[in-house]
């Protein structure tokens, strides 16, 4: 059985879904291509993990393996904008969308659209070089910032707030980054949790993380909470968070340049300022049995910058059919019609790790390879063909080689500052090199 026998597919979105699902795809014999908007692979792996994770980031080594074993790789192109489903559908038997969910949720409160109050999306695009946030610069300016949300998105964007720049300087953020981060004056990173200790969605891993932050002290507000003998019946995630906050709390403060305060049961009720965030108001609630109730005592902190990291959104998708209460796409095991398909984020929504996106695209890969033989011949089952389309209408679409000479420009920039790479972080050189147009590195 050669490839075409089975069938041809596109994957829509070069993240961690969508690279399982062509890896399984290959592996079932299909043959595959992966476009991305991007002319880089590897979406929140490259551009969400946080710059310290980097042994996190080594997980591209498997999700790169789709390109070894024959798929083909079409970066730079939106779907939706540069082609639409129809036209895809005129180049494959099937299309896989796994797209992800890219928006902030919001919290609808006064002031949120304020300067200076952004979503966790923007900072950690930022931080991470993504070629959209090229020309974005939060305010670093004021002694205060204030993180709300108690996921590991929250903690991973205090801890960068939290970390000497010099720390970063054998990781991959961009230079224009690393000098931000170097001149800023943020010293209290006060991170808001709307329920108590026991039901913070972080990892202990990660909150163990920010007590071993250089001249930062934590400093736990949790009006007694943590005292409550009722453990028992937590499992063991909760457990170990409880013991690593414990600890914390009975900790003399000591001295430290910055502090990163971890304020539970306290909701962001508005945010205030002239032309710009200055503080935020906060509530103090209680909870009980899950439920949270306001209590009415409420207190300001001063904040240059607010970040929003209370979650992630899908955005409809032409041509799926879109549950809004969910933010998902409707779908069985990840088949929404014979021929469409969904993984990943926009599959299930935006929680769980890299790895739970395996068993994910594995799923939806069984579907479409069920599927494959009894799908229509599509018109034109060409690559080639549809690159000619993408030609036509000026899309400057890019391929593997061009993400490899990508990546050799980034690992010689790394070189030169004495890291395994560092971004390039704009999308004109991004293209510029993978379109072998032979463009200046610049890293800024
Ligand atoms: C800030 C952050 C940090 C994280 N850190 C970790 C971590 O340290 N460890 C861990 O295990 N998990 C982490 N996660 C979770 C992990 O990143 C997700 O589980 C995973 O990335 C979801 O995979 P996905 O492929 O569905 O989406 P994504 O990774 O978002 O990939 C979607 C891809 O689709 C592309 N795309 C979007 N729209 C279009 C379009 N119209 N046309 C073409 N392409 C399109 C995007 O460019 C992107 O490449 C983190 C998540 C976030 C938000
Ligand atoms: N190192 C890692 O492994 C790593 C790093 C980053 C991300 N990830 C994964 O990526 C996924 C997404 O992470 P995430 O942090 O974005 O999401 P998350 O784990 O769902 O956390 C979102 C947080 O926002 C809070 N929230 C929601 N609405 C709010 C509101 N109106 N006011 C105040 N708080 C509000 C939630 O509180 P409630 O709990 O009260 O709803 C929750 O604490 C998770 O599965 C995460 O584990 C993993």
């Amino acid at each position: 059985m050669t490839r075409s026998d089975t069938g041809r597919v596109v994957v829509v979105g070069a993240g961690p879904a969508g690279l399982y699902t062509a890896q399984c795809l290959l592996d079932g014999g299909a043959e595959v291509d992966v476009i991305d908007r991007l002319a880089a692979p590897y979406g929140l792996v490259r551009y969400g993990v946080a710059p310290d994770h980097v042994r996190m980031k080594s997980v591209v080594g498997v999700l790169r393996k789709p390109f070894a074993t024959g798929a083909g790789f079409i970066g730079n192109v939106t779907v939706g904008r540069d082609v639409s489903l129809a036209q895809l559908r005129e180049h494959y038997h099937a299309v896989v969308y796994a797209t992800g969910c890219p928006l902030d949720r919001s919290l609808d409160i006064p002031g949120e659209g304020l300067a200076g109050s952004i979503g966790s999306s923007r900072l950690v695009g930022w931080y991470c070089g993504h070629p959209d946030l090229a020309d974005f610069a939060p305010p670093l300016d004021q002694p205060g910032a204030v993180v709300i949300g108690a996921g590991n998105v929250a903690l991973d964007v205090a801890r960068v707030l939290a970390t000497r720049a010099d720390r970063l300087r054998g990781t991959d953020v961009p230079d224009r980054v690393l000098a931000a981060l170097a001149a800023s004056r943020v010293r209290d990173i006060h991170i808001l949790v709307r329920r108590g200790p026991r039901d913070a969605r972080f990892t202990p891993a990660e909150l163990r993380q920010l007590g071993e932050l250089d001249d930062t002290r934590v400093v736990v507000h949790d009006d007694g909470t943590l005292d409550r003998p009722d453990d028992e019946d937590l499992d063991l995630r909760r457990r170990q968070n409880l013991g690593i906050l414990r600890e914390w709390a009975a900790r003399e403060r000591g001295a430290g340049e910055r502090g990163v305060h971890l304020w539970f049961q306290r909701s962001p009720v508005a945010l205030r300022g002239d032309d710009r965030v200055r503080q935020v108001v906060a509530e103090r609630n209680t909870v009980e049995r899950g439920r949270i109730s306001p209590t009415g005592e409420w207190h300001t902190i001063g904040a240059g910058l607010v970040v929003r990291a209370v979650g992630y959104r899908s955005e409809p998708v032409d041509g799926l059919p879109f549950d809004p209460a969910t933010g998902t796409v409707s779908h069985e095991h990840g088949r929404v019609s014979p021929g469409l398909y969904v993984a990943g984020w926009l599959k299930r929504g935006p929680s769980g790790v890299i790895g739970t996106n395996k068993a994910d695209g594995a799923e939806t890969a069984a579907a479409v390879l069920e599927d494959l033989p009894r799908l229509p011949a599509p018109a034109h089952p060409s690559t080639e063909r549809l690159r000619r389309v993408l030609d036509e209408r000026g899309a400057r679409h890019t391929d593997w080689s061009g993400w490899l000479r990508i990546d050799a420009a980034e690992q010689e920039l790394g070189r030169r500052r004495g890291a395994e790479r560092v971004k390039v972080g704009d999308r004109h050189t991004m293209i510029s090199l993978a379109i072998a147009e032979g463009a200046r590195l610049c890293t800024s």
